[in-house]
């Protein structure tokens, strides 16, 4: 699956994520994939199930910042490895400072008032520990919830190249230790993720529940309503209710709620497997087993619409090709930057006519210019004093 894809993917999922750590992403829009759905959908699992990487999970709200998950496949070995990073918030007095500081001059966004924090490791074990940590820190211990990034760069022979969000699940009732928003503020913080037309959205909704009532796919459908970047992920098909198992067939051919690029059921371990320590190789052969045995969803394999495999091929294509897509609006983008940059860089750029005369005249109308500004720079000073 990798070696025939990889070499017209890498180049593109490269740029993208070169451009994201510049910082690009706060000044342009870049695709990503992100995952949404209610608490306990299944998300983390089918995350979990497409990267080989143990998640943070359990019930209740886990996931209580954005996490960014980029998964790199190094063919030819290599042993596993991790970089967490997040940019943590400086101390209220030292932004302060550095905002001031800024602000007299006017023309930069106080950045340098946050710390990066980079954490490497090789066992894969630890992302828990550690993404846990970072959230802790970004949004406090607890149940809270915050907008902070965290992103975690997986590099292993087993994963496929794929960059994934992860949000909080959709809570209705508020914890204990909970503001009494709690429902909303997740729903905004979604929303500030799917609405990006740049974004393909993955809705997780388990099958034992009515599917048009979701709100994760509401709010796809919301940002969305034409489909075009909407993939609903059916999970749990285990656990269906027994009669019921055509209507959902329907939904996943498609035929109920259409979704421009459709649906696609998974099977992924169950709370008792995952207990038992069942290996996710072996979860991958018990999934397919499950298909093949069902009497209604085996001809779902032959569609292409079952399967953590078959989603992961799907979702890397679909990426590239919104990617691509992407890229002339990308070039436009920066292409006006550069031309408002250019333009202010010939003011300073022309230099002195040749002639003597005339040069004098420039020079003047330089120091006047200098001058205008350094008493603009100081009045403001005083202005600040007397504040
Ligand atoms: P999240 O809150 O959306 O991240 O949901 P989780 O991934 O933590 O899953 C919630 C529970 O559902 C866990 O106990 C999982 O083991 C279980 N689960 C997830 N997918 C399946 C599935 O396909 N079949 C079964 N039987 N259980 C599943
Ligand atoms: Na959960
Ligand atoms: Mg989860």
């Amino acid at each position: 699956v990798h070696h025939h894809l990889e070499e017209s993917i890498r180049p593109y999922i490269d740029l993208i994520d070169t451009l994201r750590s510049f910082g690009i992403h706060k000044d342009l829009a870049l695709p990503t994939i992100v995952v949404i759905g209610d608490q306990s959908s299944g998300k983390s699992s089918v995350l979990e199930a497409l990267s080989g990487i143990a998640l943070p999970r359990g019930s209740g709200i886990v996931t209580r910042c954005p996490l960014e998950l980029r998964l790199r496949n190094v063919t030819g070995g290599g042993s596993w490895k991790a970089v967490l990073s997040y940019h943590k918030k400086k101390t209220e007095k030292n932004t302060k400072a550095v905002s001031n500081q800024l602000a007299s001059s006017a023309s930069k966004r106080p950045r340098l008032s946050y710390e990066e924090k980079i954490i490497e490791f090789g066992d894969p074990s630890l992302v828990e520990k550690h993404v846990e940590e970072a959230q802790n820190e970004l949004a406090g211990k607890g149940v809270k919830i915050c907008d902070d990034l965290i992103t975690l760069e997986v590099r292993s022979a087993d994963v496929c190249d794929l960059t994934l969000i992860d949000l909080p699940g959709i809570a209705r009732v508020p914890v204990q230790g909970q503001p009494q928003d709690i429902g909303n503020q997740i729903k905004r913080l979604i929303m500030k993720f799917i609405e990006k037309q740049e974004t393909i959205n993955m809705v997780v909704v388990p099958c034992n529940i009515d599917i048009a009532t979701t709100e994760a796919l509401k709010m796809a459908q919301e940002v969305d309503p034409e489909g075009i970047r909407t993939l609903a992920i059916l999970t749990k098909p285990d656990l269906i209710d027994t009669g019921t198992e055509k209507n959902i067939l329907a939904v996943v051919q498609n035929k109920v709620i259409p979704l421009r690029k459709g649906y696609i059921m998974v099977k992924c371990r169950g709370q008792q497997q995952i207990d038992e320590k069942v290996p996710l190789v072996e979860a991958t052969q018990i999934e397919r087993d499950f298909f093949q045995n069902h009497n209604f969803f085996r001809p779902l394999l032959d569609e292409n619409k079952a399967t953590i495999k078959c989603l992961a091929i799907k979702l890397t294509q679909d990426l590239v090709n919104h990617i691509k897509k992407s890229l002339p609006k990308l070039d436009e983008q920066i292409k006006k930057q550069l031309w408002d940059v250019r333009n202010e860089l010939k003011e300073c750029e022309a230099g002195p006519p040749q002639d003597p005369k005339g040069a004098k005249q420039f020079l003047i109308k330089v120091l006047t210019k200098f001058n205008d500004k350094i008493k603009s720079l100081s009045l403001g000073e005083l202005m600040d004093k007397e504040n």
